[in-house]
């Protein structure tokens, strides 16, 4: 019989992951990826040297415009694409040492949907499990078609699924051998509001159960509602990585941008203390620190001073801004 080395030294181990606890989840050093060139395409350097160090338990955001290469890295993680450069490891785990091991010790739900539409989201999840090698006696097959809402429709065909229960049943079919980092690249791409607010509820309870989440996103929005560290990527680097309070705290200003219902040759005088900014298409733009005006007082005093208003609408800081924050306007 084969003696599997060191079995009596090693920790049990769930579906294939050691029972460790590492303080960081995931933690990856100069990773560099570069697509080779193609007939139609140069080659293309998509990751240029990415260090993060993702801690257990956390709601990881990793926050950038398309193109960045979340979606690069988070394969990298899966195996789906080969790293060109750097050292990773998932759950203490060497990716290159013990591949098996490593991708046992995550679930990734991909950005793309894709599904078998002849089986059922029972059938899905349990030809899953049989892929991952759980036994039959250890499958939660019928607990996670409960998690995700799913349970009345464990035997439809997953082609007669809505959008949102098929990208409910991608995150049960992530989570078949109970892998303790999940990955969610793009959850909320194509989906509706409603449908968001179930999946981040859904990603919060699998968290507060231990499970560490990892989640790319271009929506500020995101990332700040659920993450509690947020890295940002931009061009295949990571140019921000910090807790989401702090990077929060990088962006306090508000905006109200108020259209006049007559041209304004000049910003009036008596706002100037207010620092407005009259733009070429006639708008008059205020900006302060979160805290600093209260919108009321803001709109009278530029009523008083003699503009009538046509039109208004406030902004809060997005994407743009952060970039902005962190690297000075782009000239
Ligand atoms: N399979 C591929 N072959 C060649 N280039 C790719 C491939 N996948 C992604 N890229 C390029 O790598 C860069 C990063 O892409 P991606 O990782 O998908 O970014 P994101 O997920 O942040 O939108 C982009 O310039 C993209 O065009
Ligand atoms: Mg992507």
């Amino acid at each position: 019989m084969p003696d599997h080395a060191g079995s009596a030294s090693r920790p049990p181990a769930k579906h294939g992951v050691p029972d460790i606890a590492p303080e960081l989840a995931i933690a990856a050093y100069g990773i560099h990826k570069t697509y080779s060139a193609t007939k139609r395409s140069p080659a293309r350097m998509a990751l240029r040297g990415i260090d993060l160090e993702i801690p257990r338990g956390s709601i990881f955001g990793l926050l950038g415009p398309n193109g960045a290469g979340k979606s690069t890295f988070i394969n990298i993680m899966s195996g789906m694409v080969r790293k060109s450069a750097g050292q990773m490891s998932l759950w203490g785990i060497d990716i290159d040492l013990h591949p098996r091991a490593a991708r046992a010790a995550i679930g990734v739900v991909p950005q793309e949907l894709n599904m078998d539409p002849f089986f059922t989201p029972r059938e899905t999840l349990e030809l899953q499990a049989g892929f991952y090698g759980v036994p039959r006696a250890e499958r939660r097959t019928e607990e996670l078609l409960g998690l995700m809402g799913l349970a009345d429709k464990a035997e439809a065909y997953v082609r007669q699924l809505s959008g949102g229960m098929k990208r409910r049943l991608m995150i049960g079919k992530a989570m078949v051998h109970e892998p303790p980092i999940l990955v969610l690249d793009e959850p909320s791409a194509g989906v509706d509001v409603e449908l968001r607010r179930q999946l981040w509820a859904m990603i919060r309870r699998l968290n507060s159960e231990g499970v560490t989440i990892v989640l790319t996103t271009h929506y500020l929005e995101e990332a700040q509602e659920l993450c509690d560290h947020i890295a940002i990527i931009d061009n295949g680097a990571v140019t921000a990585n910090e807790s989401t309070v702090q990077l929060l705290k990088r962006l306090d200003h508000k905006t109200l941008i108020i259209e006049p219902t007559s041209r304004l040759s000049a910003a009036p005088a008596d706002l100037l203390d207010l620092a407005p900014v009259l733009t070429d298409e006639g708008t008059l733009i205020f900006t302060w620190r979160q805290g600093a005006v209260r919108v009321e007082d803001l709109l009278d005093r530029i009523r008083a001073a003699g503009i009538a208003i046509k039109d208004l609408k406030t902004q809060e800081p997005d994407l743009e801004d952060v970039f902005v924050a962190l690297t000075g306007p782009k000239s």
